[in-house]
């Protein structure tokens, strides 16, 4: 049976003294609460703030994005084997802001992908159609798109060690959920494409769901077979809030 995970994307926010808060209150609270997994995907700054404040605590930490590469003259921007320098377990890639902003193709997530993964680290790949997309009847041929760029270039063993996030981009801090039917009948495809490759994969990779993600809709949302737990924004930014949700994966 795959283990919950509940991961907050704390996407631009916070400030040191309210991260403390809010770091505190979610450790405290996760010692109450084994069931399930549970990680914050912080701001850059705000990483070493978060390994001291969660060293062993059952909350573990992460980043939003990572460049492709090591090292090298890139302005600006973090490798995955920094990141692995704080501690970190998770590291988002291909977030729908950061496609849509930042015009990131599915070809460089997998590049960023295959980095994180060489820093040992786990990628959470976000997929996920826009509201023209669904209307059109597109949904599975851009979810196909964007997993297949990964399978296809790291073949599909490279999702063992990693976890995708479906997050309908017309639902993110749009305040509409995903009716629980609606995601679980894109997680189901998404795993019977893996399956389609490798059956054993699909059975063991974990497929959140992310969008407007709220303690009021989660527990709905995770009781579907192929929900594995939680890609969480704005809620993830008020420790009752992100909390309950956290409580909602418990099994
Ligand atoms: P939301 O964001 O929960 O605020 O909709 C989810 C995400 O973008 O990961």
């Amino acid at each position: 049976m795959r283990r919950k995970l509940v991961a907050g994307n704390w996407k631009m926010h916070g400030a040191l003294a309210q991260n403390e808060v809010l770091l505190n209150a979610v450790a405290a609270g996760m010692a109450q609460m084994p069931g399930a997994d549970c990680a914050v995907c912080v701001p850059f700054p705000y990483l070493a703030q978060a390994q001291k404040q969660l060293q062993g605590s059952a909350v573990q930490w992460g980043a939003q994005d990572a460049h492709q590469l090591a090292q090298g003259a890139f302005t600006g921007e973090v490798s995955a084997t920094m990141l692995k320098d704080f501690g970190c377990r998770y590291v988002i890639v291909g977030h729908s802001e950061r496609r849509s902003l930042y015009g990131e193709s599915s070809a460089l997530v997998a590049e960023k992908f295959a980095a994180v993964q060489g820093a040992e680290l786990i990628p959470i790949l976000c997929v996920g159609e826009t509201l023209e997309q669904r209307e059109a009847g597109e949904t599975e041929r851009v979810v196909a798109e964007q997993l297949d760029a990964v399978t296809a270039t790291l073949g599909v063993q490279a999702l063992v060690k990693s976890v995708i996030a479906y997050e309908p981009v017309w639902a993110i801090g749009t305040g509409k959920t995903a009716t629980p039917e609606q995601a679980q009948a894109v997680h189901a495809f998404i795993r019977e494409r893996i399956a389609a490759q490798d059956a054993t994969v699909a059975q063991e990779v974990r497929i959140l769901y992310g969008g407007s993600v709220k303690a009021a809709n989660a527990a709905e949302l995770f009781a579907k077979a192929d929900i594995d737990g939680g890609l969480i924004g704005g809620a993830s930014l008020q420790a009752d809030d992100f909390l309950a949700i956290c409580k909602a994966a418990q099994n």
